[in-house]
């Protein structure tokens, strides 16, 4: 295991160009599991989670072959409809082969995540959407079991617009017969992206990226190539690291209509944002505000920069609440903040910061992935040394984290500590 030392206090500047969408480059992966061809993908960030999805494409049956410009997934031949706990537990994306295996095999056996950060995150809207089109399911032995005689499209209402539901419903519905409208379903532009590859395999579906999907089930598809989406996150976390650090950063290669609400966000507590086609450019304030902000699904304010919005709003003036409606117990990371010399405190799904923090370094653990990037910011905005443990976690979405910090002139070293890795983390 690594951790990262950090000798904050030094403003970051210059360019940094964003890698492809993680949340996306995960499900195209398993939308390949649909067609006996290969399919191409570009742009897929070089991350821990993209080689677990490797692994349990293998262990599918798969041959994928990742190279430093593309992943090549080939899924022509016969197919496992099993995928492994060891694999499932790493990453809790794995679900999302439920869909591709229920659909090209008619059955699937998939781990359930479990796993002691699991929480009460839930796959209920998966299952009752699945069954509406036409699977059965069971539970056994800690796995899942979908089966069906074939599946049929129908409507499916979800009570939330769940990210992974609506993935996985618009994938099975791609080899159903006849028409399937997923009605509030998440409009992440990572459904637009899922839709686009899957259209260019044949599929028939439109909507996607609205709270309406229409899929009209076609018999097979076939082989595509597919450029993934920038990730938006990685894009935000990047400004927030200018504006943590009293800098100027321009990002490249990102897509500033996938962050508007965090961008206006941005604005009001301070940073000083230009936007172009494809780059975003953000210099630090003098000073900030505190501002209110409530996550929500898109496009609201992203869940996954709740942690790292909320070191920005440590060191603004005034009192800061931050509300979060996504997930349950997502402040876990606030302790660890507090001891970096933040004043921040929860209760239920509200945060109030009080802004104005000297943030000082100390020794931190990263609790999950956007957590641990946050508690990153922290430390390069602090005085002093920090050294942020367990960044395995960091690994597992952020391509070259240290590398594209260290080229903006952040003092951040990667050292070996002899620890165990983390179990999966709950978020993300
Ligand atoms: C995805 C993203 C994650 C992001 C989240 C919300 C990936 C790999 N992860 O996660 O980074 O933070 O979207 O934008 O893409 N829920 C249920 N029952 C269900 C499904 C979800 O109750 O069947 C609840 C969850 O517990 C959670 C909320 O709905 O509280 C949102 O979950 P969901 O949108 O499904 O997020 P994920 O797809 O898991």
């Amino acid at each position: 295991m690594f951790k990262y030392q950090i000798t904050g206090g030094v403003p970051l500047a210059g360019t940094v160009r964003v890698s492809g969408a993680k949340n996306s480059a995960l499900k195209l992966m398993a939308a390949s599991l649909l067609t006996t061809g290969k399919s191409v993908l570009y742009n897929v960030p070089l991350i821990n989670d993209v080689y677990t999805m490797a692994d349990v494409l293998r262990a599918i049956g798969a041959t994928v072959i990742i190279t430093p410009d593309r992943v090549e997934i080939d899924s022509s031949g016969e197919l496992s409809h099993t995928t492994p706990y060891e694999l499932v537990r790493k990453m809790r994306a794995s679900i999302t082969v439920m869909g591709p295996l229920l659909a090209r095999l008619h059955r699937a056996r998939v781990a359930m995540p479990g796993g002691c950060n699991i929480g009460p995150r839930k796959l209920d809207f998966h299952f009752n959407g699945l069954e509406k089109l036409g699977a059965r399911i069971h539970a056994d032995h800690g796995f899942i079991n979908v089966a069906t005689n074939g599946l049929t499209g129908d409507v499916i209402s979800l009570d939330y617009p769940s990210v992974g539901a609506t993935e996985n419903l618009m994938m099975a519905a791609c080899l159903a017969r006849g028409r399937t409208v997923i009605e509030s379903a998440a409009r992440e532009p990572e459904m637009i992206d899922l839709a686009k590859f899957l259209t260019s395999m044949g599929a028939s579906i439109s909507g996607a990226g609205t709270e309406t999907i229409v899929i009209d089930g076609v018999d097979e598809l076939h082989s595509a190539t597919h450029t993934v989406i920038p990730d938006r996150i990685e894009a935000g976390t990047f400004m927030l690291a200018a504006a943590v650090t009293g800098g100027d950063i321009e990002i490249e290669g990102a897509n500033p209509r996938h962050l508007e609400i965090f961008i206006s966000k941005m604005r009001a507590i301070g940073a000083a944002i230009d936007e172009r086609d494809d780059r975003i450019h953000c210099r630090a304030a003098e000073a900030y505000h505190g501002t209110d902000i409530a996550t929500l699904p898109y496009p609201g304010f992203p869940t996954d920069l709740q942690a790292p919005a909320i070191v920005l709003l440590s060191l603004a003036q005034g009192h800061s609440i931050v509300t979060e409606n996504v997930f349950e117990n997502r402040f876990g990371f606030v302790d660890e903040l507090n001891r970096l010399g933040a004043d921040v405190r929860t209760s239920g799904h509200h945060a109030v910061v009080h802004g104005q923090s000297r943030l000082e370094g100390a020794i931190v653990e990263a609790p999950d992935l956007r957590a641990g990037a946050a508690l990153v910011l922290a430390g390069l905005a602090a005085s002093g040394e920090s050294e942020v443990r367990r960044i395995g976690h960091i690994d597992r979405g952020y391509e070259n984290f240290e590398q594209k910090l260290q080229v903006l002139g952040a003092d951040i070293k990667r050292v070996e500590t002899g620890d165990l890795a983390p179990s999966a983390a709950p978020f993300n």
